[in-house]
């Protein structure tokens, strides 16, 4: 009932628009297919929908005509799949893949533009009011990048040919809205991106919802939504199952304020949530409630590089569990991990203050990290009813503090329930940490810091004890 109300009302409204159009310039009289409503079938405009021919240019043109009359929905029939070469998302426009149809990302290099920062199969660029949704599919191929599969970590390919893209980053995005404002993608599933999967960046007003990802789990860089430089982001009912970071805010050129991700479930052979390494600018007012992660390499983590200031950051109602996965992954098992020693000597580092950490439980193979350093100190961290259950349940060596990128790098050093560096101000009320006695080998102290970096500690109710 809702979908058709909505329908209608467009369809009015898309009616009064033509009225005065045709009132101003009678003479035109052009004719286009599907301009009666606000939607616009790329069958209509030629697509054929095998999965075999590029669907390329017939995609293009009912998105630029829906846009240039005024916008409405792009819908991509059910039962189909949409071969395509890069397509440009413009202002106005919805793309609608219906249940059961797929848009699928070509895979060779002149499927893409010239220039690496706008390799995706789907880019939105300067424009307002756009959106994905249907219930389909957008799926990447990613798998046909990989030059050698491996359960420790694939070999991808490269499109290093022109030198404009580094070392593992040569391989097209799956979608992108770049310098964008209001920004909805909804009730949508992307799934297989040879590189990052959503990426968002210089956007305000971005809202994500009910969306599924699914990366692989042996595949480097595939992030599941990156967020950068962006205001004002909300991101709500996501599954992400991949092979890197799942939620990753980064700061290049601009800081990022006001982001909120709630009601998610992750798993990922890197970081479940992850702001940095890219940490230029600021970051303030981030929210993360509601999110169960699952055997991810590492859950919660802060890793700041750059000189950015990171402040007022929540964390809240999450459930954790971490394990060891290979070390060529960053993330060491640790359920929070926050670190801001500066990438090399030539960066300053950035503060990092007022972070809360409330309502977490975690069942992990590894310690909390939490390491200032000596020009960046963390001040005011609280962790407010924490559960923090430790075991080993995998082979994998433990005994490292993981510092990578840059900084320190892994350094030998005996596994603690909480290790702290250069903080302060920490505040703990209501933690509790659980061990199981049979599976610590490694293990030292509950609390592992020295007096003259970390200052102003205060615990309440803070328990230690082996688990019944
Ligand atoms: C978007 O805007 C930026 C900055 O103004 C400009 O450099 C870029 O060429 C624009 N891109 C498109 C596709 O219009
Ligand atoms: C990228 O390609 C350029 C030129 O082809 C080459 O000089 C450079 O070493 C490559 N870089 C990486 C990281 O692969
Ligand atoms: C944010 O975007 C939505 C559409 O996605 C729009 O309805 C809303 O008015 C926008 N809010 C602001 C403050 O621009
Ligand atoms: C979430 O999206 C899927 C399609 O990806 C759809 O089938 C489902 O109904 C949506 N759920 C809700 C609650 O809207
Ligand atoms: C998303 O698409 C993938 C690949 O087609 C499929 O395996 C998965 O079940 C889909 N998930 C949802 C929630 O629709
Ligand atoms: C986000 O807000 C900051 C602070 O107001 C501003 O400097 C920046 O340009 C905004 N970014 C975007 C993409 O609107
Ligand atoms: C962040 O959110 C607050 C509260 O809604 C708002 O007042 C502020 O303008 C937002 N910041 C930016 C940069 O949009
Ligand atoms: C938490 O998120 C899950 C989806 O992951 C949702 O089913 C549940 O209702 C949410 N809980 C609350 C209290 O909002
Ligand atoms: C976390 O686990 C508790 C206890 O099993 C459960 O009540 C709660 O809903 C879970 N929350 C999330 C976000 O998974
Ligand atoms: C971070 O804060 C410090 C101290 O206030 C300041 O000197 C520095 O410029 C800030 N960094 C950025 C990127 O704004
Ligand atoms: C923490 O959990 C308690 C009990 O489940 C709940 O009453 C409280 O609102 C939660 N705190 C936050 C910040 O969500
Ligand atoms: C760990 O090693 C032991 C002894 O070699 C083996 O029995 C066990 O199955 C291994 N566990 C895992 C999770 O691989």
């Amino acid at each position: 009932m809702a979908t058709l109300f909505i329908q209608l009302s467009l369809f009015l409204f898309t009616s009064i628009q033509l009225q005065l159009t045709t009132s101003q310039s009678i003479s035109t009289n052009i004719e286009l297919p599907g301009s009666l409503t606000t939607s616009f079938s790329v069958i209509d405009y030629g697509a054929i929908g095998d999965g075999i021919n590029y669907d390329t240019q017939y995609i293009q043109s009912a998105i630029d005509v829906c846009s240039a009359s005024g916008g409405g929905h792009v819908i991509f029939p059910a039962g189909k799949t949409y071969l395509t070469a890069t397509i440009y998302l413009k202002s106005g426009v919805i793309l609608d893949i219906e249940k059961g149809a797929r848009i699928l990302g070509g895979t060779k290099l002149r499927d893409y533009p010239v220039v690496s920062k706008r390799w995706y199969v789907i880019l939105a660029e300067n424009v307002t009011d756009v959106g994905i949704s249907g219930g389909g599919v957008i799926d990447g191929q990613g798998l046909k990048f990989v030059n050698k599969f491996d359960v420790k970590k694939n070999v991808m390919v490269s499109w290093n040919s022109s030198g404009a893209c580094y070392g593992d980053e040569c391989r097209p995005r799956l979608v992108g809205f770049l310098s964008c404002r209001n920004v909805r993608v909804w009730n949508v599933n992307l799934t297989q991106p040879a590189y990052w999967c959503l990426h968002i960046v210089r956007c305000d007003n971005t809202s994500i919802d009910n969306v599924s990802i699914y990366g692989d789990f042996d595949t480097p860089n595939n992030d599941g939504i990156d967020i950068e430089d962006s205001n004002n982001t909300v991101i709500t009912r996501c599954i992400i199952d991949t092979g890197d970071d799942a939620i990753c805010p980064k700061t290049y050129t601009a800081p990022l304020y006001n982001l909120t991700a709630k009601d998610c479930w992750i798993r990922t052979k890197s970081s479940a949530i992850k702001l940095g390494s890219a940490s230029w600018f600021d970051f303030k007012g981030l929210v993360f409630d509601n999110i169960t992660i699952v055997d991810s390499h590492r859950g919660l983590a802060l890793q700041i590089r750059d000189g950015g200031n990171v402040s007022d950051i929540t964390f809240s109602n999450i459930n954790i569990s971490t394990r060891y996965y290979d070390s060529s992954w960053w993330g060491r098992a640790e359920p929070i991990y926050v670190t801001n020693c500066p990438r090399d000597q030539s960066t300053n580092a950035g503060f990092i203050s007022n972070l809360l950490f409330t309502n977490i439980t975690a069942d992990s193979e590894n310690g909390v990290f939490l390491s200032g350093c000596k020009g960046g100190l963390l001040s005011n961290l609280k962790f407010i009813n924490v559960n923090l259950m430790y075991r080993r349940r995998t082979n994998y060596t433990g005994g490292m503090v993981d510092y990578r990128p840059g900084c320190q790098g892994l350094v030998n050093h005996s596994t603690a329930g909480i290790i702290m560096e250069h903080i302060e101000g920490f505040e703990a009320e209501n933690v509790n940490m659980r061990w199981h006695s049979n599976h610590l080998r490694g293990w030292n102290n509950p609390l592992d810091f020295n007096p003259s970096t970390v200052n102003n500690i205060s615990l309440l109710r803070f328990h230690s004890g082996l688990y019944q």
